[in-house]
């Protein structure tokens, strides 16, 4: 099974598909998600399940998909479906491929929401909007303080001084009325709206400029962009005054609640961990098979896929896990800070700015804080774009711009959905819950299964070692084959039993009991029959090009 159409597109660098993968992988992930969840389980404890995750799960199964992609490209496909078939020369395995494009699309579809949430807030703070929010905070605050006789000049610690000079209120109002957290379409109209309209614009401008030209080179812009804003902001958190007590807050495993030993029996703590791995790393994506196919034959996978983990991982645990807690524990102290990281918008658009507020300088950290994650979240958005186009141009034979026009289309309705569905953010949670956490399980399931027990682990290290910079340990192949399945299974058996035990059905009872939920899922099921047509089209189209091949031969 191998000789798909065309003329294929290609990487133009070395570093160009390395800032690629790393871009996909750095994203909101990194410096909203990891710190909320750090900072819930107390840092230090919940490290040792993070590095365990990462060590079983995240950094064998990257270079198992840097493999499949690569050999998929060797045989002339760039999309799940054409690159599991070829790996199972099957026409099942095409079809099992409807995850590796479900997970990307269908989480653009409520991230680039994100995305233009972190737009808006850097046009807030360069535009001076923010400043006239922080205005009316303080004044709230002033008028507390008066009415319950608390003059912030006896304030005794500093926490509690920043709490009493600047109010919640006025940013959580900000926040909800921009998302239209109130009632539905609320947002519709609004500023949010025309954010979005940008974002969508700049993600499709680049999928249609193509590899090189869209994806490598905005990267190849972006990604130090980003790195430079995170590190002027980790300059300022790093000069605040009580900074060692704050870090230590977020890394110690103090485990108040519990003792050590009890905080790493939480089986939680370690779903949440191998989650946080899988979404961070952008592994059970569909995205870097996708991405490692366009390299060539014999380019190095084994030493780019490290660099671009541990680029990952730099940026999650060393800058976004230095900045976003740290901040809001030296302002806020420890109760506001673990009352806020339940939820990471709450943390991100709520608390910080307040934070930002605070602090001086604070309106320039702030813009910088918003860009580095515009900029991180358009890496990634657009790494969940291509492997759709990969399919529409490979599979049905379509040229770039109808490719990117039906992409667009379908993305579009799925985004104006969950845009229009605000109240609560139902629509957006539920596509996260089924596509976010639970197909990622399904899609890194099937892509393990696959490399160590279709491809195998023999041969699947052969294409890991062609090439290759580095010595890529043998036991890998036996860990893909062995280990990371189990621990994917039990971490997944962990997942629904939490789900139907423990919170009562949950995900899956909520579908039955919420119409909003179950018709969001009724959507997700007919996004998966539209990628079906798609894929019974490709195959079809494959097997003919492969039988006409076959004459030619004779
Ligand atoms: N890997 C991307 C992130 O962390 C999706 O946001």
């Amino acid at each position: 099974m191998s000789g798909n159409s065309g003329g294929k597109e290609g990487w133009g660098s070395r570093l160009g598909v390395i800032l690629a993968v790393t871009g996909s992988a750095v994203g909101l992930g990194n410096f909203l998600r990891f710190p909320g969840l750090a900072a819930r389980y107390e840092g230090g404890a919940f490290m040792i399940p993070y590095f365990v995750s990462l060590l079983i799960l995240g950094l064998p199964l990257a270079w198992g998909e840097w493999a499949m992609g690569r050999y998929g490209g060797r045989h002339g496909y760039n999309s799940s479906p054409g690159i599991f078939r070829a790996i199972a020369r099957h026409n099942a395995g095409a079809y099992l491929g409807i995850l590796g494009l479900l997970v990307p699309v269908g989480i653009y579809m409520y991230y680039v929401i994100i995305e233009s949430w972190c737009l808006g807030y850097a046009w807030y703070y360069l535009s001076g909007q923010m400043a006239q929010i922080g205005a009316e905070a303080r004044q709230l605050a002033a008028k507390a303080a008066q009415e319950t006789s608390l003059g912030t000049a006896q304030a005794t610690s500093l926490p509690q001084a920043v709490a009493d000079l600047v109010s919640k209120e006025p940013y959580t109002r900000l926040f909800d009325s921009f998302v239209g957290e109130s009632e539905h379409g609320a947002a519709f109209g609004g500023p949010a709206g025309v954010f979005l309209a940008l974002c969508f614009l700049l993600n499709f401008y680049l999928i249609y400029r193509g590899l090189t030209k869209g994806i490598e080179r905005f990267c190849i812009f972006a990604m130090p962009a980003l790195i430079i804003c995170a590190f002027l902001v980790l300059l300022r958190v790093l000069t605040l005054p009580n900074i060692l007590e704050a870090l230590g807050f977020m890394w110690n495993p103090h485990t108040e609640k519990a003792g050590f030993f009890q905080a790493l029996a939480n089986p939680r703590m370690w779903l949440d961990a191998a989650s946080q791995i899988f979404f961070s790393l952008s592994v059970g994506f569909g995205v870097i098979i996708t991405y490692a196919s366009y390299l060539k034959e014999d380019d190095d996978i084994a030493l780019s896929s490290l660099t671009s983990v541990a680029g990952n991982e730099f940026c999650e645990v060393a800058l976004g896990g230095m900045i976003t807690v740290p901040a809001a524990y030296v302002f806020l102290g420890a109760a506001a800070v673990l009352g806020a990281v339940g939820s990471s918008f709450d943390l991100g658009f709520k608390t910080l700015p307040m934070v930002f507020e605070s602090m001086p300088l604070g309106y320039i950290v702030g813009f910088l804080f918003f860009v580095l994650l515009f900029l991180a979240a358009v890496t990634s958005s657009l790494s969940m774009l291509q492997p759709a186009i990969a399919l529409l141009e490979e599979g049905l034979g379509l040229n770039r711009r109808a490719s990117v026009s039906i992409l667009g289309f379908v993305t579009l309705c799925g985004s104006l959905y969950t845009f229009y569905f605000s109240q609560g953010r139902m629509a957006l949670a539920t596509l996260d819950n089924w596509l976010g956490t639970f197909c990622i399980y399904l899609l890194a399931m099937y892509q393990t299964i696959l490399f160590g027990w279709v491809l195998g682990p023999q041969r699947g290290m052969e294409e890991l070692r062609r090439g290759a910079e580095i010595r890529v340990p043998g036991i890998i192949g036996w860990v893909l084959k062995y280990v990371s399945p189990v621990y994917l299974f039990a971490v997944f058996v962990g997942f629904l039993y939490q789900q139907l035990v423990q919170e009562q059905g949950g995900m899956f009872r909520e579908a039955f009991e919420k119409p909003l939920v179950g018709a969001t899922v009724v959507f997700i099921l007919v996004l998966t029959g539209f990628f079906y047509l798609i894929i019974q089209q490709s195959v079809r189209r494959w097997e003919r090009l492969e039988r006409s091949q076959k004459e030619v031969s004779l």
